[in-house]
């Protein structure tokens, strides 16, 4: 029997919420404000997708299946992607790519800021994701992937900032955040028990 490509299907799920927002544009279907339901739409998706890439060691540690791990950066580019979409749409809508006013809003808006920094932090990884990149680095890209906690972290900061009245979505993603790195740290701390025994 033939095995189904998962690479390609995960492809597919992965294009389909910004297949989803381009009809929505193309179509008109986005209500009033298309521009802020697809800057949400993509803050949105780039930090499921963030949450994604970090569930992947988990599954692999427990399913026992050591192959899914080649999914991981294909999630990792798409939250990329999606991530640098929604800052193109922010220096397209929101400053009109001036740089002047780009730094304004770095400067004055907190949320702003450590968005910014979640994506540069994010940039770094997606730039040295490949195989190439991995050999080339050896140790180091171990060390400079763990960037991927502290773009969490401001990932979160960034959409708690935003909260006016209903917090349940910040709640929910902080709360999935914090048991993925809350994980990591567990392990971390058994790993160094087990090396001290050793
Ligand atoms: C690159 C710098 C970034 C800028 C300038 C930026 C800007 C913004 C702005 C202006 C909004 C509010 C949209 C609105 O309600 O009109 C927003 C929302 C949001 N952003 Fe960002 N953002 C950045 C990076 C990121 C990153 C890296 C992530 C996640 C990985 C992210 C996730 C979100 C989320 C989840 C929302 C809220 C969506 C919602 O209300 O459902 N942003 N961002």
């Amino acid at each position: 029997m033939r095995r189904l490509p998962t690479g390609g299907v995960l492809f597919v799920v992965c294009a389909a919420p910004l297949a989803w927002l381009a009809w929505g544009v193309i179509a008109n279907s986005l209500g009033p404000d298309p521009v802020q339901v697809v800057m949400q739409g993509t803050g949105a998706w780039a930090l499921r997708f963030l949450l994604l890439t970090l569930c992947i060691t988990p599954l692999r540690r427990w399913s026992g299946r050591p192959a899914i791990i080649r999914h991981r950066r294909q999630l990792g580019l798409w939250m990329f992607s999606y991530a640098t979409l929604h800052l193109a749409l922010f220096a397209q809508a929101y400053v009109g790519w001036s740089a002047p006013l780009l730094w304004e809003e770095l400067a004055e808006r907190p949320y702003i800021t450590v968005g910014f920094v979640a994506w540069a932090l994010l940039l770094s990884l997606a730039l040295t994701s490949s195989r190439g990149a991995q050999r080339k680095l050896r140790r180091r890209w171990l060390q400079l992937h763990r960037f991927i906690y502290p773009a969490l972290v401001f990932a979160c900061l960034h959409l708690w900032w935003q909260v006016r009245s209903d917090a349940g979505e910040a709640l929910f993603y902080s709360a999935v955040a914090l048991l993925l790195l809350g994980l990591r740290l567990y392990w971390r701390i058994n790993e160094r028990k087990r090396g001290r025994a050793a």
